[in-house]
Parts: structure tokens; sequence; C-alpha cells
């Protein structure tokens, strides 16, 4: 196998991200959060590491399910704090040259007009660098301080998605001809505005009449990423997404979602290859086997079943301080849901564990048999993970010739598909929106 393994750090501007109750181990520097300084080291830290990108997650309400109550979230840092991770990338991107970021946005809460905008001023400021992590999320807390009144089912909260992307290509790829803006000093004329084009948009959920408020950006399109595996969530991956975060821990369960979306994607007339799929992966690696397995004791000493009981709350809707053990949820006892989230296993990704040749293995043979391109690298204590993994780990990738070992040059959509290609294929829903002036 030749093929290069993309890996991406899983992040968030947060205390608490999925590893709860770990914030008080001696060596995490989580708190570090609130300082830049934190985000621009680490930010070099993985450019050292070859790393493809920064993967930042992001919610916008509390877990308050777990005994109808907001305590534990709050008491426990369980995703609040949480800051806003799009302010975090511009300083990142100036401390490094290659690092990508791949940012988390719901389409629930917010406008697109002012999402495009975002995004697009990112695209500039990191030359090229930016990626969407498109999600559908669905908290009653948000949902009530965003005023959401009419509250969307699961099914149409992706239509209102399609319909968000729909306004987003309109105005990224279509309202601003490439060669719009001429800086012709002597008519002073900055752009020429016969090719800035409305982009009349009248649909079911949004009016966005534009033009767009940005100029072309080096990917005009950040790379698309989704991360929901609902079937609704597959197909909407299939027709919008060129990475795929997908969860999912066990060989079987990731080539089923990898080769279903692939499948999809055919019938949107989509290169099933213009697609990279990444599964979630934990690492606690050790030059030994005993130095990996003691750094996995220390973490699991301050491992928080009730920080877990409050995130699986707010994640799925189910309060399990309600259920007795014997009750079951799906085709799983409560008390197996609780015995497995009370351990280190890596809940809902593949935990490796021992020797840099071990997890090497275990990498490579995900890769191989799931069909997957890639990891987000999940973190128990930081940036000690990451230090770890880039020590030991990626030289051993390395050496196998799965891993690069320099970066390539270009946008991060180029690092993925290859040199030329910083804008969309053709085959891609969006293309259609090009050449917007002779379709309105
Ligand atoms: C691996 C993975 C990571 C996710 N990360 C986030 C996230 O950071 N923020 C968020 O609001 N939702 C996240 N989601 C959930 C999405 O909100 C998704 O849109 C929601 O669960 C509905 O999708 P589904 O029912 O299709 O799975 C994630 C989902 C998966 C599978």
């Amino acid at each position: 196998m030749t093929k290069k393994i993309h890996i991406n750090a899983f992040e968030m501007n947060c205390v608490g991200h999925i590893a709860h109750g770990l914030w008080r181990h001696p060596e995490n520097q989580r708190h570090r959060y609130t300082d830049l300084n934190y985000w621009t080291e680490l930010a070099q830290l993985l450019e050292k590491g070859k790393f493809d990108a920064l993967f930042l997650a992001d919610v916008v309400g509390i877990y308050d399910v777990y005994r109808q109550s907001r305590d534990t979230a709050v008491r426990e840092a369980v995703q609040i704090p949480v800051n806003d991770p799009l302010m975090l990338i511009s300083a990142m991107a100036y401390v490094t040259k290659h690092l990508a970021f791949a940012v988390t946005f719901s389409t629930t809460y917010e406008h697109p007009y002012g999402h495009a905008r975002r995004m697009s001023t990112l695209d500039h400021l990191t030359k090229g660098r930016i990626a969407w992590n498109v999600v559908t999320s669905h908290l009653p807390s948000a949902d009530k301080n965003f005023g959401i009144k009419k509250i969307l089912e699961h099914d149409e909260r992706y239509d209102l998605a399609d319909e968000y992307l729909e306004v987003c290509y309109k105005l990224w790829e279509g309202s601003w001809e490439d060669n719009a803006v001429i800086r012709d000093i002597e008519n002073n004329i900055y752009t020429d505005p016969r090719k800035v084009h409305e982009i009349n948009h009248s649909g079911k959920y949004f009016e966005v009449p534009g033009p767009h408020l940005c100029e072309p950006s080096p990917q005009r399109t950040p790379v698309i990423y989704q991360a929901g595996m609902s079937e609704r969530g597959r197909e909407f991956a299939a027709k919008h997404a060129e990475c795929v975060f997908l969860g999912g821990k066990d060989v079987e369960t990731l080539k089923f979602f990898v080769d279903d979306i692939r499948k999809r994607a055919k019938k949107y007339g989509r290169n099933p290859d213009h697609i990279k799929m990444f599964a979630g992966i934990c690492v606690i690696v050790g030059k030994t086997h005993d130095e990996a397995m003691e750094k996995l004791n220390s973490f699991q000493k301050y491992w928080s079943l009730e920080g877990h009981l409050a995130h699986y709350g707010g994640g799925t809707g189910y309060d399990l301080s309600k259920y007795s053990s014997n009750d079951y949820i799906g085709s799983i006892s409560v008390g197996e849901i609780i015995n497995n989230m009370s351990k280190l296993d890596g809940k809902w990704f593949k935990l490796s564990v021992g020797t840099p040749k071990k997890v090497a293995d275990e990498m490579q043979y995900l890769v191989e048999e799931a069909g997957i391109d890639g990891f987000n690298l999940v973190q128990y204590v930081s940036p000690g993970t990451f230090v770890d993994f880039i020590e030991l780990v990626v030289p051993e990738l390395q050496k196998r010739g799965l891993y690069r070992v320099d970066y390539e040059e270009g946008t991060y959509r180029e690092k993925l598909f290859g040199k030329g290609n910083y804008r969309l294929p053709d085959d891609h829903i969006a293309a259609r929106y090009r050449n917007i002036s002779s379709n309105v």
C-alpha cells in the first residue's frame, strides 16, 4: 500500500472535549484554551509533525439532559465553557505555512450570508487552508438561545442544510467572476461592477439576493467536511462532502459507511474518489508496551463517568439517571452502556495502545481494510498526546511510506487532491453555480 495517510488533530476551543475528567491530569494544559499562545504553539507543533489539519469541533448549547440539569456539564467542564473556534484561526495561520484548519459550524442556528463571509475571509487570510465541517446539530438549549421558534425534525434539518449550502455555493462560486477585481488606478476602478453578480436566491428557508461581500478567495468554497452518520446524513455527505468524519471504531462499521457514502456519491455524478474518509482514533503510545500501559492507567485514574453521562445525555437525548441497569436503549442494556462509558476504551473511536509499531500496524490495518484515507487524532492530555504521536508514531509511519516527509505545496484542497485542484472539481454539485450571470 502506498497511499499516504492524512492526519488531523482533533480539538475543541474548550477545556473538556471528549476525554472528560482529564483536565485534572497534571500534564494536561487544557485550562490554557483561553491563551492564544496555547493555540499558536499547538499549530507550530502540528506543522512540525506534518499534520494535515487542526480539526475543531464545536457546540453552541449546553448538555443539560442528564439529571435534567446543566450542573454536571458545568461543574466538570463538559464542553462548557466553550469559546468560538473561528477566532483562533488567523493567529494560527500566521505562525504556520501549511497546516490547514477544519472548523465545525452548524447550519441550524446562524444565517448563511454571514457565515459565507467569515469563511471567505478565513480562506483569504490562510491562503486557502480552510475547511468547513458541516453539521446539523440539535441541542434544545441552543434552539432556545438562538430564538428558534420552530424546531425542525432530524431529516428536515438536513433539508435546510442542503439549501444553506446552495446559498453558500452561489455566493462563493458564482457571485464574483475571477477577474472582477482589476485594481485599475488610472480609471479609478477597483472592481468591475459588471463582473459581480446578484445570486437572487429564493428558497424555502432563505432569501438572499446577494451579491457576496468578498472577492474570490484561493479555494472559493472551503474544503467541505461533514459529520453525521444517519441515513439522511450519509446522503448529505454523498452530495456535498469532500471529506467525511466518520463515527465508528471497528473495520465493519467504518467500511459500511465508506462503501455506502461512495455508492451514494455516484448517484450525484461524483467520482467516489473525490471523497476522503476520516475515522477518529485514540492513541496512547510509549517506547515500550509497559510505558504505554502506564500512561493509560494514569489517564484512567482521572476519567469521569459522570462527565461522560452528561455528554451522552446531551448527544442522544437519553437521561441515563432515569433508567435502571436492566433497561434497554436499542439493543444495549443501560448497565452495559454505563460499564463501557466508565472505561477509557475508545468509546466512539478505535483505541490503539502500545508501541509505535503496534499503533502503526493498527492504523494501517484500518486504512487498508475499511478503505479510509485518514484519521482525526483524539487527545487525552494536551499537547502531550500530539507530542507523543509526533515523536513516536510519525517516524514509524514515514518509514513505511504511509505518511508525508515534506508538505506538498498549495492550498488545503491541493494537499488532499493533488496539485492544481485548488477549486472544487467539476463533478461537485457546487460547480453548477459557477456561471451564475448566465443563469439568472
Ligand atoms: C464523528 C462525528 C463528529 C461530530 N462532531 C460534531 C460537532 O463537533 N458538533 C456538532 O454540533 N455535531 C457534531 N456531530 C453531529 C452532527 O451534529 C450531526 O449533524 C448530528 O448528529 C445529526 O447527524 P446524524 O443524525 O446524521 O448522525 C458529529 C457527528 C459525528 C458522527
